[in-house]
């Protein structure tokens, strides 16, 4: 029997982890042979139902599930663990934007920086979710200062996985057959998902889709589908955001294919011309554990003005939480 290992989820009776949880325990991360021990993070208000979920869990007697702690305090969630999900924080709705969240969710990530910093494991592998992720993986970073940056990644993957269904819809094709889509910048509105080096089956995606297609349909599509899900569902995303959140860590602790690479907001260390210091969506690919920012992609004029527009508006958005930093 394996060591097992411990994963910390945050907002654990929240909407995303209905879905996330389950997924967890029943191996989808780490495989059939990894045992895991969950530790669940909740505020004193959503103790109760995290109770219930956890009951929810004991009820399936996943084999490879061995503990479950509930708490909520970030030491004691964070304790030793070697994957951590940041995702409890309030999610937006309807007429709001992401950024609208950043002044009430900014704090949570600073306290939790501050716990990752003193309790998790030296290579613990950090996901932020909650939004608006990319400035609240920053504002996590900056008060984890004993870990590396390497620790800390933010979820545009959702972003991706979206981009990747409106280009399979549209040239009548599977998800397997699409590879290289990219999503840069910023998990707004203001994202640039951007098909220059997407290839289906093989070929060229612009070569496939005419230019207005692409600029005035799926860019839009993918930029606003977030909001589009508030509006239809009534609330956030969530079995599709646990469903990025997975595919993310999973790309993160077990790699990307030679050639390919996945959507990742990491700490820009200035490739692209992107400001240093700011959590930026990158193509990035993954060996051995380590991920690093696909590098030498050509990119032309148009894509050049939009990657502008991202850095700008997490600058605006770093500013405005300068004080956490
Ligand atoms: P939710 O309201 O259903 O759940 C959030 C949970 O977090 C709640 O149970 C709440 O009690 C808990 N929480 C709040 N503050 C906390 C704290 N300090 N410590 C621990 N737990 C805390 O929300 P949800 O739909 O699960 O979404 C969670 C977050 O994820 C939101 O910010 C949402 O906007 C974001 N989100 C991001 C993406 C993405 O692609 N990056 C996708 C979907 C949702
Ligand atoms: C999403 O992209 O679905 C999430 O970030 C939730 C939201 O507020 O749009």
């Amino acid at each position: 029997m394996k060591r097992p290992i411990s994963i910390a989820v945050t907002g654990a009776a929240g909407q995303i982890n209905y879905s996330l949880l389950f997924r967890l325990a029943a191996g989808e991360l780490l495989g059939a042979d990894q045992p895991i021990i969950l530790h669940l993070l909740e505020i004193p208000p959503a103790m109760k139902a995290l109770e219930g979920v956890v009951m929810e869990l004991n009820d399936c007697a996943y084999p490879l599930l061995q503990k479950i702690v509930m708490t909520d305090d970030p030491k004691v969630a964070f304790d030793g663990v070697e994957y951590a999900f940041l995702v409890g924080a309030k999610p937006r709705s309807h007429g709001m934007l992401r950024s609208d969240l950043l002044q009430q969710n900014a704090e949570i990530f600073a306290i939790q920086g501050k716990a990752l910093n003193d309790v998790a494991s030296r290579d613990v592998k950090v996901l932020v979710t909650g939004n608006p992720s990319n400035t609240n993986a920053l504002i996590a970073i900056n008060n984890a200062p004993d870990l590396s940056s390497d620790c800390f990644t933010a979820m545009t993957m959702l972003d991706h996985t979206r981009a990747v269904s409106q280009l399979a819809q549209k040239c009548g094709v599977i998800s397997k057959q699409i590879n290289n889509i990219i999503i840069w910048g910023n998990h707004s509105c203001m994202q640039y998902p951007d098909l220059h080096h997407a290839r289906v089956n093989g070929f060229e995606a612009l070569s496939l889709v005419d230019d207005a297609w692409f600029v005035d349909e799926f860019i839009p599509t993918v930029q606003h589908r977030g909001t589009e899900i508030i509006k239809v569902r009534g609330q956030s995303s969530a079995a599709s955001a646990a469903n990025a959140v997975i595919a993310h860590m999973r790309a993160w602790a077990h790699g990307t294919a030679d050639g390919e690479w996945l959507s990742m907001a990491v700490l820009s260390d200035g490739s692209y011309g992107i400001e240093e210091g700011l959590v930026y969506s990158f193509p990035v690919a993954v060996t051995n554990g380590k991920a690093s920012i696909v590098q030498g992609l050509e990119i032309n004029r148009f894509s050049l003005e939009r990657l502008r527009r991202n850095e700008t508006e997490l600058k605006e958005e770093r500013q405005a939480i300068r004080h956490l930093l």
